[in-house]
């Protein structure tokens, strides 16, 4: 397909998916987030993982992934999690219904990040009023509709960069203040002794603290990406996860009988149980395949040429990884793929699923998703708690909700549920 002399080639069969994505290599590239590029060129704002590539990119991931993708790091911000969590639950339970799921869920994704990057709460779950909060949103909002209209704010300031620009000033100010915070925080502990780099569940303190972050600012460049890439995605998964639970009561009582059955007398979750907890954890994986969270799919140029049925694909071509409901919802791969059927996910299941490369929502590969464990783990937390606080229903049973892609899935409606305290 030809996008005004971009030229870019959709690889829709999951054996040549998984072609390319075998074709690793070291600094994998994807094509930048052109307005975020725009601001950060604009300001003079330091570049993330969204907009570099090659070896800049290798200079940032690879620390970043140290501090992040290790189930060891993770495992430390298992209590930091779970305290957000636990607010949520408060949050939830002074309502009886929730109109619009997916608003709340936002405010507790954007409150957990924020929570793991600086180690302070900022406050977005008690209130609707939360500044932080709207500029992300807003800064979000323009960025999803930049994949969508012509680049015109390349040659000047359109109104929705301009609201872009605002939002953005914000939300990289803010993290500047707080890297700046964390960075004297950081050098006093050190100088005294006292900081402890294993046990300290502060993200800043281990960015600052590990030495191939070479300057203060590609730590904030790397927490504006944990806002940009993870706020909306969790919302999204665990609201369309939530309504699958409501709609399928089997399944919920399932996850509860697990949930009763594997947490410790006290009721709290902790690291040990969650291992344990297989059909949680198939629960969100049957809801990504039934709702895929990046419908876009991934995108690939390769630095050699690739030849995929019969045709050579020249190196540094765009091929779009086209990861999405057609292969999910393929019933060659996946039989009865409109049901939802975590079963299908626990181990000696019948439901064999063909090629495991048709479900891969975090990607694949040196490039996949950063916060993959971090992802997995909250959104792990946070069913489990709902569901052990909560029976979730639909307060319409009838109702239908058409999903559409904006470009995470949403639906035209809100999601709205009603939650009836267990006990
Ligand atoms: C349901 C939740 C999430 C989903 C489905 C998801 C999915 C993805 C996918 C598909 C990619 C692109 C991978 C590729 O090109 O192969 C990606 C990249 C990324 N994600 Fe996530 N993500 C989620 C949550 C998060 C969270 C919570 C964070 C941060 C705390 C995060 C941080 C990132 C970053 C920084 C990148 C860019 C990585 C790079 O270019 O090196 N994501 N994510």
């Amino acid at each position: 397909m030809d996008f005004g002399g971009k030229e870019s080639v959709f690889i829709c069969d999951v054996d040549d998916i998984e072609k390319v994505y075998k074709m690793e290599e070291t600094n994998p590239y994807r094509t930048p987030l052109a307005i975020v590029k725009t601001y950060c060129e604009r300001r003079g704002e330091p570049k993330g993982l969204g907009v570099v590539n090659g070896n800049e990119w290798g200079e940032l991931r690879r620390p970043a992934q140290y501090n992040m993708l290790r189930p060891l790091t993770v495992q430390r911000y298992f209590p930091l999690m779970s305290e957000v969590s636990e607010d949520f639950i408060k949050v939830l339970s002074a309502k009886s219904a929730i109109p619009d799921i997916r608003k709340e869920l936002t405010k507790f994704a954007v409150e957990n990040t924020a929570y793991l990057s600086f180690s302070r709460r900022i406050g977005c779950l008690e209130s609707d009023d939360n500044e932080f909060l709207d500029n992300f949103s807003a800064f979000f909002e323009e960025l999803m509709k930049s994949f969508f209209d012509p680049p015109f704010y390349k040659i000047m300031k359109t109104k929705q960069y301009r609201r872009f620009e605002e939002a953005a000033d914000y939300m990289y100010g803010y993290v500047n203040k707080e890297v700046k915070r964390a960075h004297e925080e950081l050098l006093k502990a050190q100088e005294s002794g006292t900081f402890d780099p294993d046990s300290d569940p502060h993200l800043l303190h281990q960015l600052l603290s590990d030495k191939r972050i070479t300057s203060p600012e590609k730590a904030k460049a790397i927490i504006i990406d944990l806002f940009n890439a993870g706020g909306e995605t969790t919302a999204s998964t665990v609201s369309f996860l939530l309504h699958h639970l409501a709609s399928n009561k089997e399944a919920q009582e399932k996850l509860y009988q697990e949930i009763c059955r594997e947490l410790p007398p006290d009721g709290a979750l902790n690291e040990a149980s969650l291992k344990r907890m297989s059909y949680a954890k198939a629960c969100l994986k049957e809801s990504f395949r039934c709702v895929f969270p990046i419908p876009l799919g991934s995108e690939r140029r390769l630095e050699e040429d690739i030849v995929l049925k019969d045709y050579l694909i020249p190196k540094a071509t765009s091929l779009s990884l086209c990861l999405n409901t057609n292969l999910t919802k393929d019933p060659n791969i996946f039989p009865d793929p409109d049901l939802y059927i975590p079963d299908r996910w626990m181990r000696g299941s019948q439901q064999k699923v063909k090629n495991s490369f048709a479900m891969l929502p975090f990607g694949f590969g040196a490039r996949s998703c950063l916060g993959q464990r971090f992802a997995e783990q909250e959104m792990h937390i946070l069913m489990i708690k709902i569901i052990q606080h909560f029976m979730v229903s639909l307060p319409d049973p009838g109702k239908q909700y058409e999903i559409i892609w904006k470009p995470f899935p949403d639906t035209t409606e809100p999601i709205s549920l009603k939650l009836t305290p267990r006990r």
